[in-house]
C-alpha cells in the first residue's frame, strides 16, 4: 500500500476511533518490569528475578501490602520477554509455559484480588525489541480480544520492527480494537519514539484521541546521564509536547528509576520532582522488595504525588535556564496552586539561588509555599518577597505554591504527610534548606 492509500484508510479509521473510555483522567501509577529487571529469562538460576509469574506476585503484593496502592500504585506491568516464541493453534499470543505455569488469566485473578490492575506488552511489527512474536496488522485484532479475555487492563504497544506505514495503520487499529472488546483497557503507544518524537512526524493531537499515553523520546537508564538528557528534551520540544497533555492523554519520559543503582538521594528528587511537573506516569521500575527509605519516602511522597495527580491535568514547563545552570520549573495546578521545582544542574556545592515569585511571573498576591522535600512550609510570601533556595548539585528544590485561602487544606496535608513521615521515614533527611 501507498503512503496515499494509508492516509486515506488513516482518515476513514480516524473517524471511528475516539478512545474516550473514560480512562487515565491522571497519569497512571504502577510499576513495570523492564528498566530493572529487562529479559532476564533465566528461572532456572535466577527464580527471584526472572520474568515470570512469581516475579509479578511479588510486586504485587508489595504494592498491595506496603502502602503503595493506597497512594495510587496500582498497575502491575509485564514488558517484554513474556511470551511462547510461538503462538497457540488457534493463532493467539501465549506465555513462556515454563516461566508463567499458571496462564495469565490466573496471574490476572491474583493482582485484581489484591485491588490492582494488569498491564502487559506487545510489540506493533514483526517482532518485539527483544524478538518474541509480534503483532502484525493482521494480528491486533485477535491479540487485543486474547488480552481482554485474559482480563488485561492496560496494553503497553511497542513498535520495533515496523515500518511508519504500518504504524501510521497498526496503532489506530489497536485502538478500535481494544475499543471493541467492551473491556476498558489503557493504551500507552510508542510509535512517537519510532518516527522522532515531534511534529511534523507525529500528529499529538490524533494520537491523543486514540492513545491514552506515548513514549516520546528513548529508554531510560539507569543513571543521571540517561535522566538529565530525558529532561533536557522534553524541557528542549516543550512547546510540541506540552500542548500534547491533557486528563486521558498524557507524554510519557518513561519509569521511575528511583530505588535502583544509578541515582543519589538528589537525583532521585529531581527525577520525581521533574515527572511531577511534566504530569508524567509514575510507573516505577525498582526491586519493590528491596527499597531503602530513602526511595521510599521519594516515591510515596504525598505532596509530590498530589502534584502529579492534579486533576487539570496541564503539563509544566521549564520557565528559565539560568547561566548559573540552576532552571526553574513551574506547574499550574486545582484551586490557583502551582508547583516551582528548582533544579541545580551544576557539579560544585550547594548554590543559593536568590528569586521572587514576581520574577517567576506570579501575579501580585500573598502565597504561602510548602518545600516538598523538606516537608516544611515557607512563611508569608509576597510576590516581591526576595527569597533565597539552597539547592545541591544535581538536586531539586520543590515548592508547592498556593494562597492564603487554601492553607486550611495544605495544614491537613501536611499533617498527613508528616505523620507517615515520622511513622516509616525518619532516617531520610532532606538535603537542603531554604531560607527566607
Ligand atoms: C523498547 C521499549 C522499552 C522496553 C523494551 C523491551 O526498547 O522502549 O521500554 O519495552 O523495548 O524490549
Amino acid at each position: 500500500m501507498g503512503p496515499l492509500a494509508a492516509t486515506r484508510l488513516l482518515a476513514m479509521i480516524s473517524l471511528t476511533v475516539a478512545l474516550d473510555n473514560g480512562l487515565l483522567k491522571t497519569p497512571p501509577m504502577g510499576w513495570m518490569a523492564w528498566e530493572r529487571f529487562r529479559c532476564d529469562i533465566d528461572c532456572k538460576d535466577d527464580p527471584e528475578n526472572c520474568i515470570g509469574e512469581g516475579l509479578f506476585r511479588d510486586m504485587a503484593d508489595r504494592l498491595a501490602e506496603d502502602g503503595w496502592k493506597e497512594l495510587g500504585y496500582e498497575y502491575v506491568i509485564i514488558d517484554d520477554c513474556w511470551m511462547s516464541m510461538l503462538r497457540d493453534e488457534q493463532g493467539r499470543l501465549q506465555p513462556e509455559p515454563s516461566r508463567f505455569p499458571g496462564g495469565i488469566p490466573k496471574l490476572a485473578r491474583y493482582i485484581h484480588d489484591r485491588g490492582l490492575k494488569l498491564g502487559i506488552y506487545a510489540d506493533m511489527g514483526t517482532r518485539t525489541c527483544m524478538g518474541f512474536p509480534g503483532t502484525t496488522l493482521d494480528k491486533i485484532e485477535i491479540d487485543a480480544q486474547t488480552f481482554a479475555s485474559w482480563g488485561v487492563d492496560y496494553l503497553k504497544f511497542d513498535g520495533c520492527n515496523s515500518n511508519p506505514v504500518q504504524q501510521m495503520l497498526g496503532y489506530p487499529l489497536m485502538s478500535k480494537a481494544l475499543n471493541a472488546t467492551g473491556r476498558p483497557m489503557a493504551y500507552s503507544c510508542s510509535w512517537p519514539v519510532y518516527v522522532g518524537g515531534l511534529p511534523m512526524n507525529v500528529n499529538y493531537t490524533f494520537l491523543g484521541d486514540i492513545c491514552h499515553l506515548w513514549r516520546n523520546y528513548y529508554d531510560i537508564q539507569d543513571s543521571w546521564d540517561s535522566l538529565q538528557s530525558i529532561i533536557e528534551w522534553f524541557s528542549n520540544n516543550q512547546d510540541d509536547l506540552q500542548p500534547a497533555a491533557g486528563p486521558g492523554r498524557w507524554n510519557d519520559p518513561d519509569m521511575l528509576i528511583i530505588g535502583n543503582f544509578g541515582l543519589s538521594v538528589d537525583q532521585a528528587r529531581s527525577q520525581m520532582a521533574l515527572w511531577a511537573i511534566m504530569a508524567a506516569p509514575l510507573i516505577m521500575s525498582n526491586d519493590l522488595r528491596n527499597l531503602d527509605n530513602s526511595a521510599r519516602a521519594i516515591l510515596q511522597n504525598k505532596v509530590a504525588i498530589a502534584i502529579n495527580q492534579d486533576p487539570m491535568g496541564i503539563q509544566g514547563r521549564r520557565l528559565l535556564q539560568e547561566k548559573s545552570h540552576i532552571e526553574v520549573y513551574w506547574r499550574p495546578l486545582s484551586h490557583s496552586a502551582s508547583a516551582l521545582v528548582f533544579l541545580s544542574r551544576r557539579t560544585d556545592m550547594p548554590y543559593h539561588y536568590r528569586s521572587s515569585l514576581a520574577k517567576l511571573h506570579y501575579n501580585i498576591g500573598n502565597y504561602k509555599a510548602y518545600d516538598v522535600f523538606a516537608g516544611s512550609t515557607v512563611k508569608a510570601l509576597n510576590a516581591t518577597t526576595e527569597f533565597s533556595v539552597s539547592i545541591n548539585p544535581s538536586g531539586v528544590v520543590m515548592w508547592y505554591v498556593y494562597t492564603e485561602q487554601q492553607s486550611k487544606q495544605m495544614e491537613i496535608l501536611h499533617y498527613q504527610q508528616k505523620k507517615a513521615s515520622q511513622f516509616t521515614f525518619n532516617n531520610a533527611k532532606p538535603g537542603h534548606h531554604t531560607v527566607l
